[in-house]
């Protein structure tokens, strides 16, 4: 990993940044949606289909989930898909501030400059659109406990950018896995299939863009920052992997909350598809020295994406 970088290595990762955000603007002009005229919302909800498919609702495969209807499974994934609406727009509220506090004095006529303003634009309306399916799916608004609530505040007031970067990808590219599974299934919600994929397409340049800059911030971020990013990506793991799916869930559907999340814990399924959502992820994080030393890999095995 490099700690320190040149006069001139240090202007030719400025140029590289700015032909980065470039082609993300271009690719924004050329592929961006508005989802309250892209999307069908007043076409009702089909009568037996999936709110996700079925593999990546939590309780999959458990003995709790033998025990339950066809019904009762498809309800449950209703609720989960809503479970993860809410955290996804605490998230995204979340990076919009990020975002603009990492723009915050630079010259806003860079390209960077005004991508990190193009990607706001896209959350605002993400946020729009999970905030409407909701509505649609009439369920509960979850989120985050109101613990993780505060840890996320005092998380995006300080985190130093590379931190910043580190959590925003962390979000955004377990989510993106999941929808990428989620847009092409038959058996799954018109209505989640056309959320997904125009998140997935959007959230392609988000990834790159937020990518390109952490592994720039950790080849030239100060000494502190870098330490910081590693002592703390463990903790954001655990916190993101933990906020997606809210207990209150299964009490929604009939469950008992104890032994549905005891389940939920137990399940060798859940464990592996955790990891699968995470993995290119983690690949990256060690590449780049975010994920490194013996401490910070056992908080990510704890998270469940190790
Ligand atoms: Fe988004
Ligand atoms: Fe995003």
């Amino acid at each position: 990993m490099a700690t320190t970088t040149s006069p001139s290595e240090g202007s030719s990762l400025l140029s590289e940044r700015e032909q980065v955000a470039e082609r993300l603007l271009a690719a924004s002009a050329r592929h961006s949606f508005d989802p309250d005229t892209e999307l069908d919302w007043d076409a009702p909800l089909v009568p037996g289909l999936w709110f996700m498919p079925a593999h990546l609702v939590s309780l999959y495969g458990t003995p709790l989930w033998e025990r339950m209807s066809e019904e009762q499974r498809i309800e449950l994934s209703r609720h989960e898909s809503a479970s993860i609406a809410s955290a996804g727009i605490w998230f995204e509220i979340i990076l919009m501030q990020l975002l603009s506090r990492h723009i915050y004095a630079m010259d806003p006529r860079t390209g960077h400059v005004r991508y990190a303003l193009t990607e706001v634009a896209d959350e605002c309306r993400h946020s729009k659109m999970f905030a409407r399916l909701l509505t649609k799916l009439e369920t509960p608004w979850y989120g985050p406990s109101g613990t993780t609530r505060f840890l996320g505040r005092i998380m995006k007031t300080t985190a130093p950018t590379p931190a910043a970067f580190m959590a925003t990808l962390l979000a955004e590219e377990i989510l993106d896995r999941t929808q990428r599974a989620t847009f092409p299934d038959e058996s799954v919600q018109p209505l989640l299939r056309g959320i997904t994929r125009i998140h997935v397409i959007e959230e392609a340049r988000h990834v790159r863009y937020a990518r390109e800059e952490l592994r720039r911030q950790m080849a030239t971020a100060p000494a502190w920052e870098r330490a910081y990013t590693r002592l703390t990506s463990g903790e954001s793991a655990v916190v993101v992997s933990r906020s997606l799916i809210s207990p209150k869930v299964y009490g929604a559907v009939g469950l008992d909350i104890g032994e549905a999340l005891r389940e939920a814990r137990a399940s060798e399924h859940r464990r592996e598809t955790l990891r699968w959502s995470a993995e290119k992820l983690v690949e990256f994080l060690e590449e780049i020295g975010v994920i490194h030393g013996r401490a910070e890999r056992a908080r990510w095995r704890q998270a469940g994406l190790l």
